[in-house]
């Protein structure tokens, strides 16, 4: 083996951005960053002039399907997907089959991981029932080595409020069970907020049919409602939580106060509720059902808002496939929720970083938003890790090599045959992209 130096690229952290080469040792073992290492003898050089050099990101919300649901995806193909768009630790959620509540489940999916190359994959616990609970506490307070491990596996606790994909609903009586032993154990507590009670109001209210009466039937207000619940929840048991899929104008607006508040909240947001909205569904029908719901520009507006003043912390691609067949049900509201997107993600916000604004349709883009190439790297890497406890390191003299290579200025369009996600089909088809992944970098 070789030393590798990376010249002449420009190294971007969570706060900045600067021109560094890389020294990598044989053992694959990052040995100095700063500008200007003089080429040692007998090394490859790999020239990253006019590139940026982005450690390989943190993608804290995903759905590879592995147990159970196979014919939709595999660790082994997502993870393919996650590299090929710059990520390379994953956070996998509970509702595969067997559901991620046992002990059990959680170990076998960490063997499967074990032979999946190049992205790390953490996973979450769910929990429905009290066994569940139980089996969290075995997990966390167990003092065996074979606990030990396996709580390095598990990134946090998922909590499903209502039912979506895979029917992980907690039991009400349940969930205030949950947010105290969450507290007392000190783990990452995870909410899909939608309130059970709006969305059956909702469906009382509609005969509609047809796709776009999914955001009817999944309102604003059910999210608003959830959140309200899960922060007064974590004010009373003073523990941290983290609202997945941030979705709504007024779900924004309780975050920032319980912010100010000084309560321990976080959140992230999808790549899906920034740049599609409840008009898409003319031209994307079942392929945009997702939950939370997709929302009107009004609420896509206020998540960039939120994005810019510092109100999300990460963005997450929520990444859940489903096959074509399953999507193209003739009845639209009974296809699957939930849409791939962790190998779109950083080019969606490559090209938002550019200066442009991706959407085909002329159609207004949000006016007040900010996004640079350090915020990607903020939002994507550095706040999961700090919320999370994923163990990634940021590239430094000691940290291993991985670093994805990103082209900036490339051009390119989103054609569905050739992103490597089984499902083989995106929202995004047709898209422009200004900025790719040009190489991935580790050993
Ligand atoms: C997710 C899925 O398909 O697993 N679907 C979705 O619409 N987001 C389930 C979920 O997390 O809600
Ligand atoms: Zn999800």
């Amino acid at each position: 083996m070789k030393k590798t130096l990376i010249r002449g690229g420009t190294l971007v952290t969570g706060k900045e951005m600067q021109r560094n080469d890389i020294l990598v040792s044989v053992t694959g073992e990052i040995e100095e960053v700063r500008p200007g290492i003089p080429v040692p003898k007998n090394s490859e050089v790999i020239g990253a002039e006019g590139l940026l050099l982005f450690p390989l990101l943190t993608d804290c919300h995903v759905h590879f399907r592995e147990p159970g649901f196979e014919h939709k995806a595999t660790m082994a193909t997502e993870a393919c997907a996650a590299l090929a768009g710059g990520i390379g630790t994953v956070c996998d959620m509970p509702n595969t089959l067997p559901p991620t509540t046992t002990i059990a489940a959680l170990a076998d999916k960490v063997r499967r991981a074990a032979t999946v190359e190049g992205c790390i994959i953490k996973f979450f616990f769910g929990i429905t029932e009290a066994a569940h609970l139980q089996e969290l506490r075995a997990l966390w307070t167990g003092t065996t080595m074979e606990m030990k491990r396996l709580r390095q596996h598990c990134c946090g606790v998922k909590l499903y409020f209502d039912h979506s994909t895979g029917d992980q609903r907690i039991a009400g009586d349940l969930i205030e069970e949950v947010f105290r032993a969450c507290a007392e154990l000190k783990i990452p507590l995870v909410v899909h907020c939608e309130d059970p009670d709006v969305n059956a109001a909702a469906a009382k209210k509609t005969t509609r049919t047809d796709i776009a009466a999914h955001s009817l039937l999944r309102p604003p207000e059910s999210e608003e409602r959830a959140i309200q619940r899960a922060l007064e929840l974590a004010k009373k048991h003073t523990g941290a939580l983290h609202i997945a899929h941030l979705s709504t104008k007024q779900g924004a607006a309780l975050v920032r106060q319980a912010k100010r508040d000084g309560l321990q909240v976080t959140c992230e947001v999808t790549p899906h509720h920034l740049f599609l909205t409840s008009d898409d569904y003319v031209t994307l029908g079942t392929f945009v059902k997702v939950n939370p719901s997709l929302g009107t520009r009004e609420h896509r507006d206020a998540l960039w808002e939120a994005l810019t003043d510092g109100t999300i912390d990460c963005i997450a691609s929520d990444h859940a496939p489903h096959t074509l067949e399953e999507k193209k049900n003739p009845e639209p509201l009974k296809a699957p929720s939930g849409m791939p997107g962790v190998e779109t993600m950083l080019p969606l916000l490559l090209t938002a970083a550019a200066g442009s604004w991706p959407h085909p349709v002329s159609e207004p883009a949000p006016a007040f938003r900010r996004l640079t190439y350090s915020d990607i790297v903020r939002l994507c890497f550095v706040n999961p890790n700090r919320i999370f406890p994923l163990h990634s390191e940021a590239p430094a003299k000691g940290a291993p090599l991985r670093l994805a290579l990103i082209d900036p200025a490339a051009r390119w369009t989103i054609a569905p045959a050739a992103l490597r996600s089984k499902c083989g089909w995106t929202p995004y088809e047709a898209w422009r992209m200004t900025g790719a992944v040009v190489r991935i970098l580790q050993r």
